[in-house]
């Protein structure tokens, strides 16, 4: 029997956008829709490919299949070392600091849940082709370099100090340069650094995009996917500093700021592309974009449950960044909201004095994380992000997928909001697949 149709806990949102006009039965993505004018004049012959031929096995789906954030990284290992290349006939020194620094950053690499998950749609949606399937881990490379991006920036934002393990890029560069200039003015110069790192990311993963050759048609609506996720990330991550300075926390706006920050390029915008590669139909594409939208939603409360309740030696961060800086979540949300209900002033002190207190102590953390516990935040999280996720892998029900590569979409789903229960130990065969880390497929 089909489960009672549950609560919509995702965020209002940008609607899913459209590849054909409405014409009745399913159709394939083609070249007769509202961009019909532009994409003729855009049907050229496929451009010139850029640093030479791909790299061996990328045309192969089952070699991709069995090892898909190795191949994002072969892709990756591919393209960066022409970018290099090129950054070092610009000028030695920044070639050196940043250049290398934005490639390393992006091919040590975290999870690589958005290059997978795309992967992975194009797969349940039937892609195959050596050329869609080489295009495929070009656009997932490109989805990594955006993320270097947008961690880059947000450690800057965010004043993290750790990321996957390490220093963060700003730390990192602070670091190199603490004994040529003052404390402060190091500091300074490391910030600028990161911010010009995050800008040469974005740079090579749009041209990542723009260089990746592609029938007409799927170049159109692949460029709008891809235009797209990048400004509602920025919007998203404008909410996020914008609600951390006035103090707004309202459970809404949380949920929208989580949504555009994070559900739609880390989860939702991959499927989408995965899609388009594969020339999905449109009632697919909407599934697809339905369902990573509620698991992207569950993506980000993980997230924010693991500032707190995570372990650093997985999540590769400090704990409790956000109560430092004070951070607008959902989580945070929801116990100011239950402590108000319940008049519970002790649990509003614990907040009122930890929140955005960049003096924290690990008792005052321990404090919040009780308040958390206590006012049944944490459980409430932890309950929705499961219903996020079984709502999300509903909208699979009765899309026509591929019967190999759709269980492993949906594995993947489950992984990505970390409901699959503890990670096995690398090399333990999982019954369901996860989210490989980078590290892990290399070693
Ligand atoms: C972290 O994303 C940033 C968020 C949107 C929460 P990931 O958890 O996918 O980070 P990496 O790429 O694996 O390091
Ligand atoms: C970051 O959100 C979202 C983007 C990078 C666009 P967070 O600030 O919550 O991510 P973490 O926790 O630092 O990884
Ligand atoms: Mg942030
Ligand atoms: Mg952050
Ligand atoms: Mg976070």
């Amino acid at each position: 029997m089909r489960p009672t149709q549950a609560k919509d806990h995702s965020a209002a949102l940008p609607p899913v956008p459209r590849l054909v006009p409405v014409s009745g039965s399913p159709t394939r993505a083609r070249p007769d829709g509202p961009y019909a004018d532009h994409a003729s004049a855009t049907a050229a012959a496929d451009p010139p490919r850029p640093g030479g031929p791909p790299p061996a096995g990328c045309g192969d789906a089952h070699t991709v299949d069995a090892d898909v954030p190795a191949a994002v990284g072969r892709m990756l290992e591919h393209v960066l070392a022409d970018r290099l290349a090129r950054a070092g006939l610009v000028d030695p020194l920044f070639a050196k600091d940043l250049a290398d620094r934005v490639a390393r950053f992006t091919q040590e690499g975290g999870k690589r849940v958005r290059a997978q998950l795309l992967w992975w749609s194009l797969r349940a949606c039937g892609g195959s082709e050596p050329a869609t399937t080489t295009a495929a881990l070009r656009i997932g490379a490109a989805l990594e370099l955006l993320q270097t991006c947008a961690l880059v920036h947000d450690d800057v934002m965010d004043r993290a100090a750790l990321r996957r393990g390490h220093p963060s890029l700003h730390a990192d560069v602070h670091a190199q340069y603490a004994d040529h200039a003052p404390p402060a003015r190091a500091g300074r110069f490391g910030e600028s650094a990161a911010i010009l790192a995050g800008d040469l990311a974005l740079a090579w993963a749009d041209d990542l995009v723009a260089e990746t050759p592609l029938p007409a048609w799927t170049a159109i609506v692949v460029r709008r996917l891809w235009s797209d996720m990048r400004t509602e990330m920025v919007a998203g991550q404008y909410l996020d500093v914008q609600g951390q300075t006035t103090g707004s926390l309202s459970m809404p706006r949380a949920l929208r700021a989580a949504c555009l920050k994070s559900a739609l390029y880390s989860v939702e915008r991959p499927l989408a592309l995965g899609a388009a590669l594969a020339g999905a139909d449109d009632a697919t594409l909407k599934r697809l974009c339905s369902a990573g939208r509620c698991v992207g939603m569950a993506f980000q409360l993980r997230d924010d449950l693991d500032d707190l309740f995570g372990d650093p030696r997985r999540t590769g961060k400090t704990c409790g960044g956000d109560i430092r800086e004070g951070k607008p979540t959902y989580l945070i949300a929801l116990a100011r909201a239950r402590a108000e209900a319940a008049g519970d002033r002790a649990a509003l002190a614990v907040l009122d004095r930890c929140l955005g207190n960049t003096g924290l102590t690990p008792a005052d953390l321990d404090d919040v994380r009780d308040v958390l516990t206590g006012t049944g935040a944490r459980a409430t999280a932890e309950t929705k992000i499961d219903r996020l996720v079984a709502q999300g892998l509903r909208h699979f029900d009765g899309a026509v997928l591929n019967p190999a590569a759709g269980p492993r979409l949906r594995g993947m789903l489950g992984a990505a909001a970390g409901t699959n229960g503890p990670r096995p130990a690398p090399g333990t065969p999982a019954s369901v697949p996860r989210i490989a880390c980078a590290e892990e497929s290399r070693g």
